[in-house]
């Protein structure tokens, strides 16, 4: 079967593999669509430590499931259409035993310690499939993935109805993290440094956009908040620069996520949390998130359809990865037809 293979960094191909044979309380699932994530794009630069190689790329997957033992957790059957949930935990960890699985002290995510599924087969956990719903498009199935990502930054922000979200980085992670702020009732305000990403945003309809190379970011969120300045900022780039100006955005008794991945340390004041009083929380991939982002998808709450630049068939796949790494600002979203349902 086919698969997308990075042999080593910069080196991408669509290589013949063995199709895989599901092992004890696994699942054989047949791929029709797979997202191409910013993860993929830093892998294929070697610039994700975790990242081993060679490594089969993909974890933002939805397939038909072929087979699949009986009695799995979310009573799936062989033929139903499902996404991949592709954070592979070990059941038994502190984190693990209190739920929160997706800060498992071994987690292998797919694509990144272990092979991905952007390929014709894939076998996973039975227990980690999700059932999509009827008449999702297999597009909008591949990019519930990333719109968990945005979710969990939300919950761990803890936004309520009417509370102003400030998102630093309108990249798919935080552009979907405003939508989804919106959905929820909030005021989103994306900020970024590229004005075609902000006015890209504007464009899917966020609220409140920011160029931060230009403007006083701190000033006008104060006016557009009525100086009290956002009660969630969610730290959606992974620069240095930015993180630090989460604590300048944020309100007093206000809340900051960290999803973004910083390559390099950043230094904070500490007495402005002290003085501000600020939660500052970590959120990485997603816990039992999946039911929810599908059913805003479903919902059309938040249109993943906004973010999806193009699908091409799994052959253009390398040559995209190389065009995506060379020219960032031309994609949001790729979503690889792997195969016809
Ligand atoms: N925690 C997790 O589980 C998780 C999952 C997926 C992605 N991520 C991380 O989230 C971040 C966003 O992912 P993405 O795919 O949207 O990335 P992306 O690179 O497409 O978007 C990042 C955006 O941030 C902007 N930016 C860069 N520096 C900035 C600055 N100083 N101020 C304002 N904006 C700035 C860029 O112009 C870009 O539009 C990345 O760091 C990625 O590694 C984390
Ligand atoms: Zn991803
Ligand atoms: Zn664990």
């Amino acid at each position: 079967m086919k698969a997308i293979k990075f042999e080593k960094p910069w080196d991408v191909s669509c290589v013949e593999v063995e199709k895989p044979v599901p092992k004890e309380g696994e699942a054989l699932i047949k791929i029709i669509t797979a997202g191409i994530c910013g993860s993929d794009i830093g892998a294929f630069r070697g610039t994700n430590g975790l990242v081993s190689y060679p490594r089969i790329i993909g974890h933002e997957l939805a397939g038909i499931v072929e087979e699949i033992p009986e009695n799995n957790k979310n009573g799936i059957k062989n033929g139903d259409r499902v996404v991949v949930d592709p954070y592979v935990y070990c059941g038994h960890c502190y984190p693990c035993r209190i739920g929160r699985t997706n800060c498992c002290t071994s987690l292998h995510v797919l694509g990144v310690h272990i092979d991905g599924g952007m390929a014709e087969y894939f076998t996973h956990p039975a227990d980690l499939l999700v059932k999509v719903p009827e008449g999702m498009t297999w597009e909008e199935a591949a990019m519930a993935e990333p719109l968990t990502i945005s979710l969990h930054g939300i919950h761990r922000g803890g936004l309520t109805v009417g509370e102003y979200c400030a998102v630093i980085g309108a990249g798919p992670i935080g552009l979907v993290a405003g939508l989804a702020a919106q959905a929820y009732g909030g005021h989103a305000i994306v900020i970024d440094l590229v004005q075609e990403r902000l006015d890209f945003a504007k464009s899917v309809g966020i609220e409140y956009v920011i160029n931060s190379g230009t403007e006083n970011t701190e000033e006008r969120i104060r006016e557009i908040t009525g100086g009290d300045m956002a009660q969630l900022v969610m730290e959606c780039s992974g620069a240095n620069a930015a993180i630090r100006s989460t604590l300048d955005y944020v309100s007093h008794a206000g809340r900051i996520t960290l999803t973004g991945w910083p390559k390099k340390e950043t230094s904070i004041p500490t007495d402005v949390i002290t003085r501000k009083e600020i939660d500052i929380r970590g959120a990485r991939t997603s816990a039992r998130e999946f039911e929810e982002a599908l059913d805003l998808i479903r919902t059309k709450k938040v249109d993943m359809n906004k973010i999806l630049t193009k699908v091409i068939p799994i052959e253009e796949a390398p040559e995209t990865i190389i065009d995506i790494e060379k020219n960032p600002g031309k994609y949001m979203k790729v979503v690889v037809q792997i195969a016809k349902d």
